[in-house]
């Protein structure tokens, strides 16, 4: 390992230790007494059993259609198009499995069984209440000196804040620009058994916020804020167009997926509409404006298959920081969870977001993202699988404990798409097989390049492997330079 490279990773071991400390933590739950008075467990009553009925079908249906999802992610193709018809242009040809229709009554009835999942869970006492995982990973790893702001400040601002901002733009004085999800108007209670669903969207969604047929405005700009609490969900919350979602920094919400969450991701920038048009609520290219930060989403108990924490398909002004998702340890072929899953877009910030468990941590492509202090550790499959890019940069990257730190797909599959630039720095790959894994054979893609700058690794077998078995001849323990393009170059 270069002299380099070992003090800047012991000045971030040293400034990472503030930062976990203020990150450890577990769910409010309510005492038996409490919640025994809310359903009687020994009882499903025809309600419940229809709504069980419901919930079931959608689930098997939501399998199945995450499934043809991942396995057909929506990218970018790099053969010249002619300039489509704009009126045509949110209409592909589409001929997939629909994705269940999330009317009323099965939002409804999702919500019912989440609640009576949860409290039978509390009964029995397999509740999982244990966030620690998220900052024990920290701990151990490499947390990040920006962190620290967040552990010294006295408290957080936010919450101070009067809430009586005007939109500067739209002429409507009567806009709520901040909402609290736990305001009586919305009813968010974050107690971990009262499914927050329709409370959070519903602050989300109010005075006419731009959701479904809005396409896009950046007239009227909205701040939502999520006290300390554990919210449980049983369908996704939706980020709309020009809206922040934001947790409390100090004491970060969770966000807890049902084990029958009917959804992709636990919060989706974009959404599918129902019925099999493959249609979304917003163009691709313009999913703009939305930030996400200060989140603890928890999808390990959902059985619904191929679920993420973050279905993340955006594009320009948008940014994730200092969330983590923690997905199912399960290290059995069943475990098809991701901790982001993000399709096409085109460009935005990633930020102090930790990714544990799942077969993939991040599964997805973008034009071009910018990446900092990613911590993904615990994959079954990879860490990253990157299915395109044209340019990515990744800074300060640890990738631990999985067979590959970053896969590329095979371009020449029938699904298969080049991953572009893929420039990695100042990073860790820790207890993984292969750094980096193209599952193709060793010819240099022309568009494909792999840039590695400052690379440290331990029990790393090697950097840069084929799926025919050939690898690079770069050492595996320390990398200071690499180049893989048409030509290699190693310095
Ligand atoms: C069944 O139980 C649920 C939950 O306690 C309740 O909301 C619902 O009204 C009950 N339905 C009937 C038909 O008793
Ligand atoms: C729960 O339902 C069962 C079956 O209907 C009934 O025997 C029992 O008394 C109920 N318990 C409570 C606390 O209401
Ligand atoms: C997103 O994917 C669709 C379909 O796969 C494609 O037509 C479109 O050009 C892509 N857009 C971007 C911005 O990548
Ligand atoms: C675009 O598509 C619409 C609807 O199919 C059609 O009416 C219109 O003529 C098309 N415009 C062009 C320039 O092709
Ligand atoms: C809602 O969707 C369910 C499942 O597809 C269907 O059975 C039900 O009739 C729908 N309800 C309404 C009010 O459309
Ligand atoms: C506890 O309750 C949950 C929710 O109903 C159920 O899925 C799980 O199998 C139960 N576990 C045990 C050990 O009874
Ligand atoms: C509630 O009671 C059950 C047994 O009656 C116990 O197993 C469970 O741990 C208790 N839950 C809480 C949150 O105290
Ligand atoms: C989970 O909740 C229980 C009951 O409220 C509490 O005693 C326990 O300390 C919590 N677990 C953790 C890891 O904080
Ligand atoms: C890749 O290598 C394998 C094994 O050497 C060979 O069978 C296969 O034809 C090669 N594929 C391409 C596209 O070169």
């Amino acid at each position: 390992m270069s002299l380099i490279l070992l003090r800047a990773l012991l000045l971030w071991l040293a400034s990472g230790i503030c930062f976990a400390t203020a990150l450890s933590g577990s769910y409010l739950l309510p005492s038996n007494e409490s919640f025994h008075g809310l359903l009687n467990l020994t009882h499903k009553n025809s309600t419940i059993q229809e709504a069980e009925r419901l919930i079931a079908a959608a689930v098997e249906q939501q399998s199945i259609y995450n499934a043809f999802r991942v396995a057909n992610p929506r990218r970018n193709n790099y053969r010249h198009d002619p300039k489509p018809n704009s009126s045509k242009l949110r209409r592909d040809s589409y001929d997939g499995p629909a994705p269940p229709s999330l009317n009323e009554t099965v939002l409804a009835a999702a919500a019912l069984i989440a609640e009576v999942d949860a409290l039978s869970q509390l009964a029995n006492g397999t509740y999982n209440n244990d966030t620690r995982l998220a900052s024990q990973i920290l701990e151990t790893l490499t947390p990040s000196d920006h962190g620290k702001r967040h552990a010294e400040a006295d408290g957080y601002w936010l919450p101070e804040l009067s809430g009586d901002g005007l939109p500067p733009m739209g002429y409507d004085s009567s806009y709520p620009v901040l909402r609290v999800v736990t305001d009586a108007k919305y009813g968010a209670k974050g107690d971990g058994v009262t499914d927050d669903t329709k409370a959070i969207n519903a602050a989300i969604a109010d005075g006419n916020n731009c959701g479904k047929n809005c396409l896009s405005s950046s007239v009227k700009g909205t701040l939502i804020y999520f006290p300390p609490g554990t919210y449980l969900i049983s369908s996704p919350i939706n980020a709309y167009y020009y809206s922040q979602l934001v947790g409390d920094a100090n004491n970060r919400p969770t966000i807890k997926t049902s084990p029958r969450f009917i959804g992709l991701g636990a919060i989706q920038t974009d959404v599918y509409n129902p019925g099999a048009s493959g249609d979304e609520w917003y163009i691709e290219q313009s999913v703009f404006y939305r930030q996400v930060r200060n989140f603890i989403i928890d999808i390990r108990d959902t059985r619904t298959g191929s679920v993420a924490g973050l279905h993340w398909q955006v594009a320009q002004a948008t940014s994730l920081t200092n969330v983590a998702v923690i997905a199912s340890r399960d290290t059995s072929s069943r475990n098809k969870q991701m901790g982001m899953f993000t399709e096409n877009g085109s460009g935005g910030f990633m930020s102090d977001v930790t990714l544990s468990g799942g077969a993939y941590g991040i599964y997805g492509g973008n034009q071009q993202y910018t990446v900092r202090d990613f911590i993904i550790d615990g994959q079954t499959k990879a860490c990253i699988n990157l299915i395109w890019d044209w340019g990515w940069t990744w800074s300060r990257l640890t990738l631990s404990n999985a067979p590959v730190g970053i896969s590329l797909i095979n371009p020449e599959q029938t699904t298969g798409q080049v991953a572009g630039s893929t420039y990695v720095m100042d990073s860790r790959f820790i207890g993984i097989s292969t750094g980096i894994y193209a599952e193709f054979n060793k010819t240099v893609l022309d568009s494909s390049i792999i840039t590695l700058d400052n690379i440290g690794a331990e029990n790393v077998n090697r950097m840069i492997g084929f799926s025919d078995g050939s690898h690079l001849d770069i050492p595996a323990d320390s990398v200071d330079f690499v180049v893989v393009g048409d030509v290699a170059v190693t310095i």
